[in-house]
């Protein structure tokens, strides 16, 4: 068996294009562009290189996106002032702080005082935790772990009932999809590094997640065959034959994982792209929310 390989970048593709069409008509019916704010604490190369990323992909959009940058001295107090600051904001519909924040900040109280309506990244905790309680509804869902449900769905995987293994357990990936796949009726196993018998733990899985940051660790041997695979893992590994001097791998030993795998997502252009289009289109929501509240 040869997968299915799962094009994030072309599913990206067309909901960015279906969130420009439903910015543009909402612009046409006389409604403020929806607006954007990053918040960039420090000087982390990775985060400066994901929010210039989301801020061009809002441009495209139509999404006016508003660029905030703190440098890594910054306090508490001056994260949280701006916060709240942007959450008197009329034009910014969304607030997203990049994370990881700097050593000395309290991330969960950045985070709480986030505006639950301007909550895009859906990391606020009483979005969390609605996701986690049975028949409560967060009012935005984490925008990784809502593009792994998407991509899932694209291939029609059968989730109510499957045996699905997370292997991670972050606020930002493994544990919130995690509760999404529990919400559509699957069997979820969370792993961890203290895990035992992984292998033969993620074995048994018909969808298998791999957020755990570990280049190429799940082999073929820890794949059943017919298993969808999402593979949410952007791994730097050396590799000189590169201008740059490295190129980006995932969690998923791709190569041979693809042998057994029914569908799998590849790295870069598999769920990374979802990212940022679920990003759009949270903030679109949010932009909607106002506008029908005001
Ligand atoms: N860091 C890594 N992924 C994300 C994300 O989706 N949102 C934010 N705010 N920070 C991140």
């Amino acid at each position: 068996m040869t997968a299915k390989i799962i094009d994030g970048k072309t599913i990206a593709l067309e909901l960015r294009e279906a969130i420009a069409a439903e910015v543009a008509a909402m612009k046409a019916k006389g409604f403020p562009a929806p607006g954007l704010a990053t918040v960039l604490v420090g000087e982390n190369p990775a985060s400066q290189v994901y929010v210039r990323m989301k801020q061009k992909a809002c441009e495209k959009a139509g999404i006016e996106s508003y660029g905030y940058v703190l440098p890594e001295t910054a306090t508490q107090e001056e994260v949280e002032t701006l916060v709240k600051e942007l959450n008197d904001d009329p034009k910014v519909n969304g607030i997203l702080v990049q994370l990881p924040l700097p050593k000395g900040l309290d991330e969960e109280r950045v985070l709480n005082t986030i505006s639950l309506e301007k909550d895009v990244d859906g990391f606020h905790p009483v979005n969390i935790g609605r996701l986690a309680q049975k028949g409560r509804e967060s009012l935005f869902v984490p925008c990784t772990p809502e593009g792994v449900i998407y991509l899932l769905d694209s291939v029609g995987a059968e989730l109510e009932g499957a045996n699905a293994v997370v292997l991670g357990r972050s606020n930002i990936v493994g544990m919130p999809v995690a509760l999404l796949l529990v919400k559509r009726n699957a069997t979820v196993t969370i792993c961890h590094s203290r895990t035992k018998n992984l292998p033969e733990v993620c074995s048994q899985a018909d969808i298998l997640i791999a957020a755990v940051g570990r280049p190429a660790m799940v082999k073929r041997d820890w794949v059943k065959k017919g298993a969808v695979v999402i593979d949410v893992g952007v791994n730097r590994v050396d590799d000189s034959t590169r201008e740059r001097g490295y190129r980006l791998v995932g969690d998923v030993a791709f190569d041979e994982v693809k042998e057994v795998a029914s569908a799998i997502t590849p790295v870069p252009g598999g769920v990374g792209p979802m990212t940022i289009a679920m990003l759009l289109r949270n903030t679109v929501r949010a932009a909607n929310l106002a506008n029908n509240a005001s």
